[in-house]
């Protein structure tokens, strides 16, 4: 086993937030082994950027009227090379991942994205999203109140913001895909209470 740590980056596209507040819990994990972690915004990313610096690359998007942020598009289009020669995992965040009748309708999401990058991840997530009412202007909360009525039921609070993501379910993804970079770069997880990453 290689004694140094591996390095992640964790890169997203996030409207609202939720896919944000899931990259952020990726990172925190993977630190917990031990490793180096950064949760990235794409829109965010410095100038001087570089997939160089990474073991691995863990990219996630949410979706908004079918489609992912054009950012996380374009990015991993233009850096397919790149992504294909490291170690890398792809998240999706939808409502359709929280409705069992849509789950082929997520998948049929994720689908695309790799027909249209190029890009074929080592790994696939696909989590449920939130509903933030409290955030939405007036549209887009009855635009969202029309999509989400299969979810909204009665004893939600009507109007409040709704998590439908399952967190054992994102954890159990970044568990999956740190074992398998560290499987394949032979580094050892550090488990230890008092690891420092
Ligand atoms: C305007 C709008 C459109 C959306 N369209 C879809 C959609 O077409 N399919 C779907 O599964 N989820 C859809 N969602 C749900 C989002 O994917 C979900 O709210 C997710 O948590 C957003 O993550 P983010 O806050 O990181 O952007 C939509 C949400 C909004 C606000």
């Amino acid at each position: 086993m290689r004694e140094h740590v591996s390095s992640f980056l964790i890169l997203y596209g996030t409207g609202e937030g939720q896919t944000a507040k899931i990259a952020e819990r990726i990172a925190a994990t993977i630190a917990e082994r031990g490793h180096e972690a950064s949760a990235i915004d794409v829109r965010d990313r410095p100038e001087s950027f570089t997939l160089n610096e990474y073991d691995a690359a863990i990219v996630g998007a949410s979706i908004h009227v079918g489609k992912h942020q054009d950012e996380v598009r374009d990015f991993v289009t233009e850096n397919r090379d790149a992504l294909s020669g490291m170690l890398s995992a792809f998240f999706q965040v939808s409502l359709s991942s929280a409705n069992e009748e849509k789950h082929e309708e997520a998948a049929g999401y994720v689908e695309s994205f790799i027909t249209d990058t190029g890009w074929h991840p080592d790994r696939i997530g696909q989590f449920g999203g939130a509903l933030r009412f409290s955030e939405y202007g007036f549209l887009k909360r009855l635009m969202m109140k029309q999509i989400a009525k299969d979810l909204l039921t009665e004893e939600r609070k009507p109007g409040g913001d709704v998590e439908f993501t399952d967190w054992d379910a994102v954890d159990a993804f970044t568990a999956d895909v740190a074992a398998f970079v560290e499987g394949r770069l032979g580094v050892a997880p550090d488990m230890t209470e008092d690891s420092t990453a």
